[in-house]
Formats: structure tokens, sequence, C-alpha cells
């Protein structure tokens, strides 16, 4: 086995390890086998790098060859539908819109005077742009409307929202923005969330249902180059309106420490407030100045570089950091 495969295997034993233990038996499994397993190994790594992420071959190998029961029946499907699973992986991307993800969102952005300019970068169909038409619960406390109502535990010290957020002006920018209205495009969202995962199955439906009705804008255009247009057109439009710059489970895929510290620089100097939702390991600066997490897996919430809170990936949980 050489240097790349043990990445890979060690990728699908730490996504199994960190991601989905407790939470997907079935895919935890399907991770370890693959990590196991050679030959799926080797499957993988004909795929750019990229392309070789476990949630990504998950949800290629359910459409394509449904979720097989064994080690062996996974390197039995692979070898048999490799080829339709690997082009399924080429095609599309780990699109995942969790608009779950406004729960943790929705503490910061309703204690900022608004109204509210919103741009999501990394939107994908924009679901996490309509915060305000979703329902939430965070224990006893309920607030918004919904379906989808998002439940999500939240510390004792959490600054619990008391109303919804005014947002005057919303557009989204994303490498390939996903078209709510468009049937398959909604299907590979819904392949997307994990299989025991009916509740977040049931309101991602219910999100996209709302967004299908008045579909937020997502403009094509990576967030490295072109936040600045969108930025002035968001000023044009809404001049009395705080501007925000937000995103979650997005500056991972900018490779390059280089470039996501160039997008903070960039966000800081438009006057934007900056909300990232990442992996503590997308901004190491951000999480230096954190008490530790809670665990494996949590996500930094951070708003102008200042860390906030740790939430659980998909907004499930929130732990204020006082
Ligand atoms: C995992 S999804 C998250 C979607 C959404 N933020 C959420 O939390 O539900 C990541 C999204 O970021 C987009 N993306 C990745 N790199 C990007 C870039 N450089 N510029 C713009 N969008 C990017 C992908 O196309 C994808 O839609």
């Amino acid at each position: 086995m050489h240097g790349m495969e043990a990445g890979t295997a060690e990728r699908y034993r730490a996504f199994a390890g960190s991601e989905l233990r407790g939470i997907s038996p079935v895919y935890e499994r399907l991770c370890l086998w693959v990590a196991a397993s050679p030959a799926l190994i080797g499957f993988l790594e004909t795929l750019p790098r990229p392309k070789r992420q476990p949630n990504l071959f998950l949800a290629a190998l359910r459409q394509v060859a449904g979720l097989p029961e064994s080690a062996a029946a996974l390197e039995a499907a692979v070898a048999r539908r490799g080829d339709e699973i690997g082009a399924l992986m080429l095609a599309r991307r780990t699109q995942t819109n969790e608009p779950g993800r406004c729960a943790v969102l929705l503490p910061v952005l309703a204690a900022l005077p608004g109204p509210l300019a919103l741009i999501e970068v990394g939107a994908s169909a924009g679901l996490c742009l309509l915060p305000e038409r979703y329902g939430y619960r965070y224990g006893g406390h309920r607030l918004g409307a919904g379906p989808p109502v998002f439940p999500c535990d939240a510390s004792p010290e959490t600054p619990l929202p008391r109303a919804l957020p005014e947002i005057a002006w919303r557009a989204g920018l994303d490498l390939a923005p996903v078209d709510p209205r468009d049937p398959e495009a909604a299907a590979w969202l819904e392949a997307l969330v994990w299989p025991e995962e009916t509740g977040r199955r049931d309101r991602l439906r219910a999100a996209l249902d709302l967004a299908r009705a008045a579909p937020p804008r997502v403009v094509a255009g990576d967030l490295t180059g072109d936040l600045a247009a969108l930025a002035a057109e968001a000023r044009a439009a809404a001049p009395a309106a705080r501007l925000v710059v937000f995103h979650t489970a997005v500056l991972a895929y900018v490779e390059d420490q280089a470039a996501r510290d160039a997008f903070a620089a960039h966000v800081a100097a438009l006057g934007a407030v900056w909300i990232a939702n990442e992996s503590p390991r997308v901004y190491p600066e951000i999480a230096a100045r954190a008490p530790p997490a809670p665990g494996p897996g949590w996500f930094l919430l951070s708003v102008d570089g200042r860390p906030r809170a740790w939430t659980r990936p998909h907004g499930q949980a929130i732990r204020w950091i006082g």
C-alpha cells in the first residue's frame, strides 16, 4: 500500500469515528469496510483526490447500488458497478445543504442590530439563507413557525434568540448553485442525508418546499474571487442594512490556508460582519483562542474571528463560549 492509499483509508476511518459514530451506524460500518479494503481504496484512488470524500462515495453508492450489508457485498457492488458510482462521484459534489445549521447561526444573527443583508458563500441551494422562514426548538424555547422545525440542544449560556432576524436582502454564491425546483438536484441533496436520519430528511424536504415557493437567489461564482461584486450589489440594494457574510461547511473545500486567510481579510475589508461555522481545522488561529471542543467532529462558530460557540456539524447542538 503506498502513501496515498494510507491517506484515503485513514480519512474513511477518521470520518467513521468523528462524524458517523452514534449517528449513522450503517455509514460508519461502510466507511470502516472501505478503510480495511485495498480493493475499495484502489477504486477510490482512481478518482481525483477531492472526489474521494466519504460523503460523496456513500451517496453515489446508495443511489447506484443501495446499501450493501457486508464488506464482501460492498466490494462486489463496487466491482460490478464501480463505473457508474465513479461517474456519479465525478458529476456531483457534496453539496449537502443542511438548513438545520440555521439553528446555530440564529443566536448570532438575531443579536445583530438589523435589518440584515445576508450573503452566504458556498450556499448550495441557499436553504441556510432562509433562517426566518423556519421554526426552532431549543429545548422548551420555541421560535418561528415551520415546518420545518429544527431541534437544537443549546447549552444554558447560549443567548437564545427572542425574535427572528429581519432580512432586507439576501443572496448566495456557489461554484455550482443548486436549483431547489430541479427534481434531480433535490434528489441528490436527499441522497446526501445519512440513511438513519429520517427526521433530518423530512426537515430537508420541508425546507426545499419552502424554497421552491420563493427560491433564494444563488449566483454562480467562487468565494475567493466573486464576493466583492455581490457585496456591492447588496450595498446598492439595501444601503441601510448591515452586511453579513457567512458560511457553514464550506471553507474546508478551499484547500490552501493562504486563500482561506485572504478570504477572511477580504470580508473584513468589505466592512461586513463575518460569521464562520466550520471545522476548527479551517482557521487554526481562531480555534487556538477557543476552549477545547466538547468532542470530535464539532464545528467552531466564530464572529469576526472571535470564537463564539462549538456547534454540532448539522446544527443539532450549540455550546456557547463565554
Ligand atoms: C457542504 S456544502 C454546504 C452548503 C451550505 N453552506 C450548508 O451548510 O448547508 C459546501 C458548498 O460549498 C460550495 N463551494 C465549495 N468551494 C467553493 C468556492 N470556492 N466558492 C464557492 N462555493 C464553494 C460547494 O459547491 C457546496 O455547494
